[in-house]
Parts: C-alpha cells; structure tokens; sequence
C-alpha cells in the first residue's frame, strides 16, 4: 500500500472487449489517471478477439468511459492523456504466434509488464503458455487474476498450477475486489492504530460479529453462470471470507503483504468446519421467489432470463454460524449472511460487544443494546459507535437512551468521492504490493472449508428455502442467529 510513484508499465488487459473491463477497468483506469496516479510513460494495452482497429479500440474505451463514468467525471484533457496511453493489439489467446505481435507494443526494459486476465480461467494456461513462447515472462513480469479462482479447492489447485508453471507466487495477484474497498482498508487502522479497540477485540469483551453483504440485484442476466456456482462461491467463498478474516486476524508483526497474509491464513484454517453433523443448524440457503424491490415488482430466480422455470436448487442466499478456533475467538461467534434480491444494497460488520456483568439501572430498560461498533463498506462508508446514554435533562430517575458516535466519511467532504475497488487494485498491482492480493494458501484454505459445508448439503439433500425478493431471507435465518438469543442487526 505504498504511495510512491511506481515504475512505468505496460498494462496489458487479456479480455478487453468484456464486461468487467469496459464497465470496471478502463473507468478505474480513467480515474487514475485523473488522480495523476498513473506513471506519465505507462501504456494500457487491451487485447481481445474483437477485430478493432486501433481507433475503433480507443472509440469503444471513450463509449464506456462516457457511460459508467458519472456525470461531470469525464474531462477533456484527462481523456486526451489517457487515450494516448492506449493502444490495442487483436490475440487469439490459443496462437502463440499472436503473442509474438503483443510483444511488438511492450517494452519490457523500459516498463514492467502486469497481465491483467480478465477472461475466464480456462484460458489462463493458453496464456501463460503462450506469453513464455514468445519470451514475453521475466523476473519482473506481473500477472493478476480475476475470480472465479476455480469452483472447488481440485480445480483452484489445477488453475493455481497452471499459473505456477510460468510465474512465482511473488508475481501472482489474485483479485478479490473486496479487499479494494477503502473501508475494509480502514478495518486495519481501526483495529490497529487504535488501542482503544485493539485492547478489547477479543472474547473477553465481543459477545459476537455479523457480516451482512446485502445486493437488491438479481442475477442480471447471468443465469447461465450464477446457476452453477450459487452463493456460497460466488460471494462467501472470497468475499465474506475475506472480511472475516480482516476482522478476526491477529496483528501481523509488520504490514507488508505476507505478514498480513499469514494471519488470514491462520483465521482460515482455525474456521470451526460445518459438515453433515451440524449443517442445519449452523448453515441456512435460501433462493430468491417474486417479490418486489424499492416497490417494484421483480420475478423470482427461477423466471430470470435463461431460467426456463426450471426448478433449480441453487442458492441466493446464505447465512451462517461460523466458530474460529483459537484463543481469541472461543465462543464467539460469527454470523455470515450474503444475498441477491434483498431489501437494501448494503455491506456491514457490527461488532456487538458484551454487556456488563452486574446491571445497576432499572431493570425496565436492561434490553437497552449493548455497545456495538457498525463498519459501513458501503453504500455511505463509516464507522459508528452505539453507546448507551443518560437522556438529557430532569428526567425522573435514571433514563437511558441509545447514542451513536458518528464517523461518515461521506460527508467529511463536500468533494468526497469513494474510489471504486479496482482502482486501488489495479493500482497496487502496478506498484508490486501485494497487500490487497489473495495468496494461494488463502484460496486453498478457504475451498477447503468451503467444500466441506457444500458437501453437507449435497450428503443431507439440503433444499433451498424460497423467501420472497425484498425481505432478509428465509425465515431459518432469523432462526439461526434467535436460537442463540441473539437477533440480525436493524437500524
Ligand atoms: C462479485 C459477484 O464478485 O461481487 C457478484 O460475482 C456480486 O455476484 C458482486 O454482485 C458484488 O460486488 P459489490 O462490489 O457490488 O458489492
């Protein structure tokens, strides 16, 4: 996470006529360079299928710059620095001699070239291979990976070896976008610039952590993917993992990229396993019926485009109890929850804390809640503090109130505005740190758990529970968390 201007490099990004790069990457690419962020001799090279000429390549990124932009964020000038910056080469990522022409744009003594591959894994090895064919792969050469990084821990560990073959772990950056997001970034300071929290962020004083990551979208036309990977691995695998582990990790000894990384690894690995003992008590799926959003109305999973009203079993929601094994953690738990079609887009961490252990006040206002610390990541990222206080003025007795201290980073600026998650990532991945990036140790960690709890519900046929689109989920999930006398966070 450093701030030094980096070297200059060729970014090269594999997939350019997709999706996410038109949509994520060249805006966080734009945005960059509007931040003066981007050193003055790095190119962006897009590679695709598509026949473009170079000026048709430069007229599609200024189309989509024009369209994901916000209004009032595309400036001329910026344009006219970063346009100079592109350049376009048509690969077909399974002829090595295509590679050869590549190499004709970069210049590998002069900048570092970072692989962005924004294109599905099964091309990944096609273009490792084909990179080292035409002696593109150096010492310094980058590759960054988007997800999906497999669908089960046997094909992450095939696509991991894959990329092994041609590139160091220390050359590797797999993509977790969350990990981009500045208040997730935050959690490191609060938590360790602050003795204040530090002291207390353990079992002695947590009673117990909720992780909500709430989407009101659908599947938006993505029906043909979605249906076969589901929740649990396209949002907890990565994810919802990753910010457990921002939260219960232990202080590194240093903030460099494998200090940190060693102690995801060990939250990981200490994760209580869910299997077909205790899945239905730990672990609740859920799909998406009609319902309606922000009071429109919406179909239900199985009349999505490319649905074919078929009677699918995969997932759009998921909660969970998840333990960490270790001493800091000991009966805490963590309750996850993630889903598509909920009644707000939102993405928190609540931290509730313990109350104290003798109450002195009338007993009538002892469901007072305790103490909680509220991580907003977005939308409106901040961090409040709930804390019980006297009400003001000549109340009769001792009258309590509930208190928050507000930190909203939104408003500390009338000019604020969030960085998108693959800013930082793109950048950081120009600079070489691998902070952000998730290590294949994580990735296999984390399958390994993961499997274990997929595995569950295929052994004890588990069927998905239907909740209508715009509510928290099915009703076991509130049952989840209010069997143990706990209840979901509400503002
Ligand atoms: C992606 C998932 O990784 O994250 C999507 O594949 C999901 O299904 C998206 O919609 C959510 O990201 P964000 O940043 O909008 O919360």
């Amino acid at each position: 996470m450093s701030h030094q201007m980096h070297k200059a490099c060729d970014f090269v990004l594999f997939g350019a006529k997709g999706d996410l790069a038109m949509r994520k990457l060249f805006p966080a690419l734009y945005q960059l360079d509007a931040a003066h962020l981007l050193n003055p001799d790095s190119k962006v090279i897009g590679v695709a299928r598509a026949d473009w000429s170079q000026e048709e390549f430069v007229a599609q990124v200024e189309a989509t710059l024009n369209r994901f932009l916000k209004e009032g964020e595309f400036d001329a000038e910026v344009w006219n620095r970063f346009s100079a910056r592109l350049d376009y080469v048509k690969v077909d990522m399974t002829a090595p001699d295509d590679f050869k022409k590549l190499g004709q744009a970069i210049d590998q003594s002069q900048r570092v070239m970072v692989n962005y591959l924004a294109t599905p894994p099964s091309v990944f090895g096609d273009i490792c291979k084909n990179l080292s064919y035409a002696e593109l792969i150096n010492d310094e050469t980058r590759i960054v990976l988007e997800k999906p990084i497999g669908h089960d821990l046997e094909s992450s560990k095939v696509i991991n070896d894959t990329v092994a073959a041609y590139f160091n772990e220390n050359r590797i950056y797999r993509i977790d976008h969350y990990l981009g997001k500045d208040t997730v970034q935050n959690l490191l300071a609060l938590r360790f610039a602050n003795n204040l929290f530090n002291s207390q962020w353990n079992n002695h004083a947590i009673d117990h952590v909720q992780i909500t990551v709430a989407e009101t979208v659908g599947l938006e036309g993505r029906y043909s993917y979605y249906d076969k990977v589901g929740q649990m691995r396209d949002m907890v695998q990565n994810h919802l993992l990753q910010l457990l582990c921002m939260v219960a990790m232990n202080p590194p000894s240093k903030l460099d990229a494998d200090s940190v990384r060693d102690e995801k690894v060990r939250v990981l690995k200490a994760l209580h396993p869910i299997d077909s003992t205790n899945v239905h008590k730990r672990a609740v799926r859920g799909q998406y019926a009609a319902g309606s959003i922000d009071g429109k109305a919406v179909v239900g999973y199985s009349e999505e485009d490319g649905g074919g009203q078929s009677q699918s079993n995969t997932e759009t929601f998921v909660s969970l109890r998840v333990n960490v094994d270790n001493w800091r953690w000991a009966g805490v738990p963590f309750y996850l929850r993630t889903g598509k079609r909920m009644p707000e887009k939102t993405t928190e961490i609540v931290v509730v804390y313990k109350n104290n252990p003798h109450y002195i006040f009338d007993k009538k206002q002892q469901d007072m809640v305790s103490n909680r610390l509220v991580i907003r990541l977005q939308p409106d990222e901040g961090i409040r503090l709930h804390v019980v206080m006297k009400q003001l003025g000549m109340t009769e007795g001792l009258n309590l109130q509930n208190r928050a201290l507000n930190l909203d980073f939104t408003s500390d600026d009338p000019n604020h505005r969030t960085p998108d998650a693959y800013e930082r990532l793109l950048l950081e991945s120009m600079v070489g740190d691998q902070s952000l990036f998730v290590r294949r140790d994580e990735i296999e960690a984390s399958w390994t758990w993961c499997d274990q709890l997929i595995d569950a519900w295929d052994e004890t046929g588990d069927e998905v529970k239907h909740y209508n689109a715009g509510t928290w989920g099915p009703i076991g999930s509130i049952a989840l968390i209010e069997r143990d006398g706990r209840s979901w966070h509400e503002e």
